[in-house]
């Protein structure tokens, strides 16, 4: 369906939890998350009531996000039963990857087109800094299972953060290289009770672009901008919604854990789809698509949202 400003939503993305086995710093409040209850969450069949909804306005793009989507009890039925629903093209998946080593084939089966994962540093320290946690990650076991499976493209997302792992730029960019990967750098958003300091870790793309001249502009898909450069394999992206916002090529929604439709990422605005009946939820989607707003309002200065990050899914 089209919103009032000619964009074609259809795109949801599904937070299918707030629970995370990492505990990053710019996403979550240190003293961890104020833990929903179990019945605040949605269950397997009102997902996919909602899915059912939102496929007869023309969403038929699934991701499924977090909190770390993988911690959901059941969650490789439940994607299954969203993939099996008419008019679901395509299921994706954002996740952290810490669970995802020996599974690939799981997901695979159950329906997950590709997966996007979340990875802020190659380096181990740093990793237990950023993420408040005492895990290690072996990300190169995991790419190679991805690319196993032909789970192409692979995207890895890091958050850029000032001080902490930008010295590393090009150590993603010869990760890029080394597997044919898209590594996408975003830029650090205001989002939740920013207890950390936002403004000395916020980078911009031109930043990293004044950097490394090496990088060539190849296109922009969608909310990333790509970049490649001579005799390299992978693509390098920028994720710019401070800088460069990127909202009049919008075409999502998203679904909260706890049953929330959100029209924007960066408004408090929230219409809860709880106890409705197929009709109604119908109607519910119709109404989250015509509220979604031009673009966000992060360049004004305004009051972060009050949602951390852990509980929307990015
Ligand atoms: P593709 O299907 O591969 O294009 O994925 P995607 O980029 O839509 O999804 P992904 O979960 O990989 O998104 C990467 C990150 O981009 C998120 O974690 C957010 O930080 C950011 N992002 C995604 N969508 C939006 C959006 O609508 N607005 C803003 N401001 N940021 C977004
Ligand atoms: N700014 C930008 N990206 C964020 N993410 C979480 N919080 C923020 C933020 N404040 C990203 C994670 C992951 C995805 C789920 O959301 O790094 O890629
Ligand atoms: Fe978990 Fe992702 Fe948030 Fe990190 S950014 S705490 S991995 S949801």
């Amino acid at each position: 369906m089209k919103d009032r400003f000619q964009r074609d939503i259809d795109y949801l993305r599904i937070s299918v939890t707030d629970r995370c086995n990492l505990r990053c710093f710019y996403c979550m409040p240190e003293d961890g998350i104020d833990k929903k209850e179990h019945d605040d969450i949605l269950r397997d069949e009102e997902i996919i009531s909602a899915v059912k909804a939102a496929v007869k306005l023309g969403l038929k793009k699934i991701r499924i996000t977090g909190g770390e989507p993988l911690v959901r009890k059941g969650i490789y039925t439940l994607i299954k039963n969203i993939s099996t629903i008419d008019g679901v093209e395509e299921v994706v998946l954002t996740t952290n990857g810490l669970l995802l080593k020996g599974n690939v084939k799981r997901l695979k089966d159950a329906g997950v087109k590709r997966v996007n994962m979340s990875l802020d540093t190659l380096n181990e320290t740093t990793y237990k800094n950023i993420t408040r946690s005492t895990h290690a990650i072996d990300y190169h076991a995991i790419i190679t299972e991805l690319i196993e499976e032909n789970m192409q493209p692979i995207k890895l997302n890091a958050v850029l953060l000032k001080g902490i792992n930008d010295h590393e730029i090009p150590d993603f960019i010869k990760l890029a290289d080394r597997y044919n990967l898209h590594v996408r750098f975003i830029e650090l958003m205001p989002i939740g009770q920013l207890d950390y300091n936002y403004k000395q870790h916020f980078i911009s793309k031109d930043d990293v672009l004044l950097k490394y001249p090496e990088l060539q502009f190849e296109k922009k898909y969608r909310i990333a901008e790509y970049y490649t450069m001579p005799s390299h394999k992978g693509k390098i992206g920028f994720i710019n919604p401070i800088s460069h916002h990127f909202c009049d090529q919008c075409n999502r929604l998203r679904l909260t854990a706890d049953g929330n439709l959100k029209p924007c990422l960066h408004t408090n605005e929230e219409i809860n789809i709880r106890q409705l009946d197929s009709i109604e939820l119908y109607n519910t989607f119709k109404q989250a698509i015509h509220q979604k707003s031009s673009r966000h309002s992060l360049h004004k200065n305004t009051k972060p949202i009050d949602r951390s990050m852990n509980k929307i899914g990015g």
